[in-house]
């Protein structure tokens, strides 16, 4: 039986399987998808740039459901002070966790010298870690990184990152994506393809750090992959695997958390998110009925009808009257195609 148990902060915190953070596809609605169908795993936000939530709209960038939790806000930045203001609004938000980013390579981010080229800055990340636990003493403060950038291909790069850190802050908490980050001639999408996955890399990690709570992320896409990984590591992250076939995530609660509750069926998961629609509609953020079935195209994957639901809660002409029985509709559809074989529940 695994420990399911870890605490962080004497709050039970269930980190050993988690939805990695996706800019423009790990929003709350996506998030709310998300919850429904895994009640324990982490859930993490987009990365938000900790200037956006200082200066700009801060409800815009930090407002959630009250049902995600656990969920962790990932902030972009380099500025302590900035990072702590930021980390002070997101506790008061009611995040769990707070998130720095050190992986990502997109060139936007490298100007702003933040991301990925944070990982050659360690005595400025612990800066920033020490001032955001400061600012946000309930929260847990982790770090999300690469194995190394550019040409540092290294083992002992990654072990003087991370060892360094745990010297320096009380973060202990560590999700290393398992690739480089290659900061010149690669775009982020390829950085998230072409530079090697090293899982080996990660298991020393936890081998040689054992007191810290080391998360495995890249390139895992079923529960499998992820069980033999948890033979090594304290948890797994998973991203787009999530996202293009929600329904991965049905049988964690039973396989990673030890939590036999039967979980929500294609029809109850269809009704819950009309009704989620509808109350988003009504609630005057400004939400329209495509911003929230644009994140459920991928939960019908695998199944008959899958097509016709990704075309009808896609197609302009459908959702232009921004009606949310548009997805009972769509579910309809592909009940009608997997007549003979009903998918209500899961395997
Ligand atoms: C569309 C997209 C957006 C992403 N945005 C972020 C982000 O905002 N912050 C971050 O740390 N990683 C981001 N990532 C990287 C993922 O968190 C993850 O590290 C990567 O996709 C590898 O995991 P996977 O193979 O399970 O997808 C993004 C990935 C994708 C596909």
């Amino acid at each position: 039986m695994p420990d399911t148990k870890k605490t962080i902060k004497n709050k039970p915190f269930p980190r050993r399987l988690s939805v990695a953070p996706m800019l423009d596809w790990t929003d709350r609605h996506f998030r709310f998808l998300a919850r429904q169908i895994s009640r324990h795993a982490l859930l993490y936000t987009e990365m938000v740039n900790a200037g956006a939530v200082v200066y700009g709209d801060a409800d815009r960038f930090l407002l959630k459901n009250d049902c995600e939790n656990p969920v962790a806000l990932q902030l972009g930045g380099s500025d302590p002070a900035l990072l702590a203001q930021a980390a002070a609004k997101a506790a008061a938000y009611g995040y769990d966790e707070i998130n720095l980013n050190c992986g990502c390579p997109s060139p936007r981010v490298q100007k702003g010298a933040f991301g990925a080229c944070l990982m050659n800055e360690v005595p400025l990340v612990a800066d920033c870690l020490n001032a955001m636990q400061d600012a946000a003493p309930g929260c847990d403060i982790t770090v999300k990184h690469r194995i190394g950038v550019d040409r540092q291909t290294e083992y002992h790069t990654l072990a003087d990152f991370v060892g360094t850190l745990a010297g320096k802050t009380t973060c202990t908490t560590y999700i290393v994506h398992a690739r480089n980050a290659w900061l010149d001639g690669l775009s982020p999408k390829e950085n998230r393809e072409v530079p090697p996955l090293k899982y080996d890399y990660v298991y020393r990690l936890k081998h040689e750090f054992p007191a810290l709570e080391i998360i495995l992320n890249g390139g895992v896409k079923t529960n499998a992959e992820a069980a033999a990984h948890l033979e090594y590591v304290d948890g797994v992250m998973i991203g787009r695997e999530c996202y293009h076939n929600p329904m991965i995530m049905r049988d964690w609660d039973r396989l990673f958390y030890g939590d036999t509750h039967d979980p929500a069926d294609y029809a109850e998961l269809a009704g819950r998110l009309k009704d989620y629609a509808a109350a988003q509609l009504a609630s005057g953020r400004g939400s329209i009925l495509r911003h929230i079935t644009r994140h459920c195209l991928g939960l019908m994957h695998g199944l008959n009808g899958a097509r016709q639901w990704r075309r009808m809660l896609s197609e302009a002409e459908l959702l232009k009257d921004n009606d949310p029985a548009l997805i009972l509709r769509a579910w309809e559809e592909v009940e009608k195609a997997n007549a003979s074989n009903p998918p209500s529940r899961p395997d």
